[in-house]
């Protein structure tokens, strides 16, 4: 048995830092173990133009640990009103990564988002032109349709006429939770990438509602039936470059979680290396544990892997506070359920 594993330092592909005392807080856990992520525009009020990034990006870096050696990828949050020339100039400068797409309402603070796809048709179609890639939040949010089923419905309806719509934009599709989303990314072979949370790996919807409403497995896409976290477990362990890491680490105080309105969102930075080598050893590809968290990400954005390297290494259980304190209270750390053997170095 593989008891140590040598990989590439691994990057997060979807990522939420906060701001203020809450990034204080939460930063260092990534900083740990990773040498890049994509960190998500969804602050109150968005980051939405070159300002706001620069601005955003200066905070996260003076709130780094000393020492620490962690590039943020800044992205900017898509509104009915960005211009495509900002977008562009933002991209050629290296200031932004990427483009974030949230429908509007989808999820935390995204009322800001898009509602009318005609209306950012010209930031998509520079994008597209630029060669600069489009994290997309793949939910609709029509009240008709089922939360279960407002992944699969976003592809027919949105997704698949939005790339036919803008033929070369390089689109990923993030945090897939459906084994729908997985075969539309494995039929879809050109600018189309997906990631998948460390989370949803590991729970079914039942873990959220059985036995009592347990508000820390609850985040939004929300997690599904056995069958769709099996199929996720098979692309992100099939090695297949299309399909990489992106925790969707997103801290929310408890008592923003623990409450009659509970906020959408898990809080993995802490353990999320030690939960997926548990995944990838359960499924026997302990060998494509870098591939998915250290070496596709960083070929499908067009960069190369990070220089240094992390250890695994597997022993007696190893303990990760339940809690992290934070200037913004306490967030409780995502419990996969199940002891994590691997210690990450
Ligand atoms: C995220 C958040 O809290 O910002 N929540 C979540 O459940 N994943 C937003 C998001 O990525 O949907
Ligand atoms: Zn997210």
């Amino acid at each position: 048995m593989t008891r140590t594993l040598t990989i590439r330092r691994p990057d997060d592909w979807h990522l939420h830092l906060r701001d203020g005392a809450m990034m204080q807080g939460v930063l260092p856990e990534t900083a740990r173990h990773f040498g890049r992520a994509i960190v998500m525009p969804n602050l109150v009020p968005p980051v939405v133009n070159a300002a706001d990034v620069t601005a955003y990006r200066d905070r996260i870096l003076a709130a780094l640990p000393q020492g620490a050696d962690f590039t943020p990828l800044m992205t900017l949050y898509l509104t009915e009103q960005t211009d495509p020339a900002d977008i562009a100039a933002a991209h050629e400068s290296g200031l932004v990564t990427a483009v974030k797409l949230y429908p509007a309402g989808a999820t935390t603070n995204s009322a800001s988002g898009v509602r009318a796809f005609d209306k950012v048709r010209g930031v998509l179609e520079v994008m597209a032109e630029i060669g600069m890639p489009l994290c997309v939040h793949g939910e609709v949010t029509d009240t008709e349709v089922d939360i279960f089923d407002r992944e699969a419905v976003f592809i027919d309806r949105v997704l698949d006429p939005l790339r036919r719509a803008t033929p070369g934009l390089r689109v990923v599709m993030e945090h897939i939770t459906t084994a729908d989303g997985v075969a539309y990314v494995a039929d879809h072979h050109k600018d189309l990438g997906a990631t998948i949370t460390t989370h949803h790996l590991i729970i079914n919807r039942n873990h959220i509602l059985v036995g009592g409403i347990r508000p820390h497995y609850y985040c939004l896409p929300v997690a599904k039936r056995e069958k769709h976290r099996i199929a996720l477990v098979e692309a992100a362990t099939s090695g297949d470059r299309r399909f990489f890491l992106g925790t969707d680490s997103a801290p929310h105080a408890d008592a923003a979680k623990e409450s009659a309105c509970g906020c959408a969102g898990i809080f993995s930075a802490t353990n999320t290396l030690s939960c997926l080598a548990e995944v990838f050893e359960a499924a026997d590809k302990l060998d494509s544990l870098e591939r998915f968290a250290s070496l596709n990400g960083a070929a499908f954005y067009g960069l190369e892997p990070n220089a240094d390297t992390i250890t695994l290494t597997r022993g007696d259980p190893v303990h990760y506070p339940e809690k992290i304190d934070t200037g913004a209270g306490p967030v409780t750390v995502f419990d996969p359920g199940f002891p994590l053997h691997w210690h990450v170095s």
